[in-house]
């Protein structure tokens, strides 16, 4: 991103008017050329609304992501190092970005945000909307000693670390998981999961963990997601606050991770239970090569799915989609 769009943000952030004579002398720029970034700033997704008299504003103001008012939630010590969480205002993919990182470096955990994807990845082939500065995009590294297919657990704690963060940050009601690891608010679509899992050296595993969080979508890019979904903004109806949001996150993550490693998925497994969606419900579950109906009966130990069939048999699954089935 260009440095004076940045700075032109920043001071656009508090959603207040801003003449564009006043914003060009700040920015030493012209009104023309502050009208050139404006257009600019349209094109990231960010609502730039211009009116005679009053100047431009953001509706509802910015909040960029700072790396000081993340850290101040974080009250997990063991082994992070601040200097490696990274915050950039664009990139592909933090997924891709960490993945490449931690294949050219010997250091252990990275952190990364950006404020803006452009070819952000969600599961199974598709595209996870990333507008600018509206939402959360996180990557981090961990490296774990257990083979990889032991790690296929790894989203469900996920999943619950990312609700334990939306609990501290308020929200009580509504929230729920969905097998393998979708994140839902009142059955729509709130945060999405994505591990990459890479590399052994010495019988170390590298896992890529990727949370994409929405926290306040705009209308436009909202409208390009292809199923039922919501933001932080519809839930506590004001203003999120999107640092405070991801070192909450970031915090739960560091804390189940380390849990997590040492004591593998037992300790959350009634957990999972009491947040699962499909519990005792009627759901499909759709792999590459079959449909199958029944009853979910939750996860087993491996954290694969339980599902019942019409015949009273139990299946096991470790992978699939789980739609709800209604009547
Ligand atoms: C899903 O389909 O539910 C998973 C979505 C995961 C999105 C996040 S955003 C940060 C990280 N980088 C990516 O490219 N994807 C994940």
């Amino acid at each position: 991103m260009q440095k004076k769009l940045k700075l032109l943000l920043q001071l656009l952030s508090d959603g207040k008017y801003h003449s564009g004579t006043i914003l060009g002398n700040k920015l030493k720029l012209t009104r023309g050329a502050i009208w050139e970034i404006i257009k600019h700033a349209k094109k990231y997704g960010i609502d730039v609304e211009a009116k005679t008299n009053l100047g431009y504003r953001i509706p509802g103001g910015l909040e960029l992501l700072e790396k000081k008012s993340i850290t101040k939630h974080l009250k997990h010590k063991t082994g992070f190092d601040s200097e490696n969480l990274l915050i950039f205002d664009e990139l592909t993919s933090t997924n891709a970005y960490v993945m490449d990182l931690v294949k050219t470096n010997t250091t252990k955990k990275y952190i990364c945000f950006t404020e803006h994807q452009t070819a952000g990845r969600g599961r199974l082939g598709r595209t996870w909307i990333s507008p600018f500065a509206q939402n959360i995009y996180l990557s981090l590294s961990w490296q774990f000693s257990h083979e990889p297919h032991e790690l296929s657990s790894l989203g469900l704690v996920i999943g619950i670390a990312i609700i334990d963060a939306l609990k501290k940050y308020g929200i009580k009601n509504g929230l729920s998981l969905k097998w393998p690891n979708d994140v839902l608010w009142e059955k729509r679509k709130l945060a999405g999961i994505l591990i990459d899992l890479f590399g052994e050296t010495h019988h170390v595993y590298n896992a890529i963990i990727g949370v994409g969080l929405n926290v306040n979508m705009a209308k436009k890019p909202g409208e390009k997601i292809e199923q039922p979904w919501c933001d932080i903004a519809q839930i506590v109806n004001s203003q999120p606050q999107r640092n405070k949001l991801a070192g909450l996150l970031l915090n739960s993550l560091l804390t189940t991770l380390t849990t997590y490693q040492k004591y593998g998925l037992k300790p959350f497994i009634e957990k999972w239970k009491n947040l699962d969606l499909t519990y005792g419900k009627k759901i499909a579950l759709i792999t590459p090569k079959q449909k199958i109906l029944g009853t979910s009966l939750g996860i087993d130990e491996k954290g694969y799915l339980l599902l019942k069939d019409h015949r009273e048999q139990l299946h096991h699954f470790a992978a699939g989609e789980v739609s709800l089935r209604f009547g």
